[in-house]
């Protein structure tokens, strides 16, 4: 049998509802999950829970992340920082299958503020059951690649 799907997940307070709900979701699907935090609505920075998923997705101890903030943009903005992440925030399901196709995108981002549980468990299901197209689109990531690669490697 293939190996389970292993995600991360992580928010700050104002995504906190939904990442216990995405969270659950997830499990309840028989993917390995491990949380990340926050573990309340208690006001906290999402830089710090954005970067242990986008670590952990980066180190390829996880084979995907969902992130959430109020917006789904803090969290997508400082993940793409790490290298080697491409965290698309999605907030409907067409983005969601779309990033997955074209950008092979690896952190899902949704706001909190603007998704609910329902819309949030599609659009899921559709960048889970999408692939990377490759072809002219992995050409495109390449080059996506080759730009965040460290300095010592950074081609452009
Ligand atoms: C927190 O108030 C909010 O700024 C944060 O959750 C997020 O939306 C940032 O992008």
């Amino acid at each position: 049998m293939a190996e389970k799907l292993r995600i991360a997940v992580g928010s700050d307070h104002a995504g906190f509802h939904l990442k216990e709900s995405v969270r659950d979701y997830l499990k309840k699907k028989g993917f390995e999950v491990e949380d990340l935090g926050t573990n309340s609505t208690e006001s906290v920075d999402y830089p710090d829970y954005a970067v242990k998923v986008a670590r952990r997705v980066a180190a390829k101890q996880a084979d995907f992340g969902v992130l959430m903030c109020g917006t789904g943009l803090g969290v997508a903005i400082t993940a793409n920082k790490i290298h080697g992440v491409r965290a698309a925030p999605c907030n409907d399901t067409l983005s969601a299958q779309l990033a997955r196709s074209h950008n092979n995108a690896n952190i899902l981002t949704m706001g909190g503020r603007l998704t609910d549980a329902a819309t949030a468990e599609k659009i899921v299901d559709s960048w889970l059951a999408t692939s990377f197209l490759g072809g002219r689109h992995a050409r495109r990531v390449d080059k996506i690649y080759a730009l965040d690669a460290p300095p010592s490697e950074n081609k452009s």
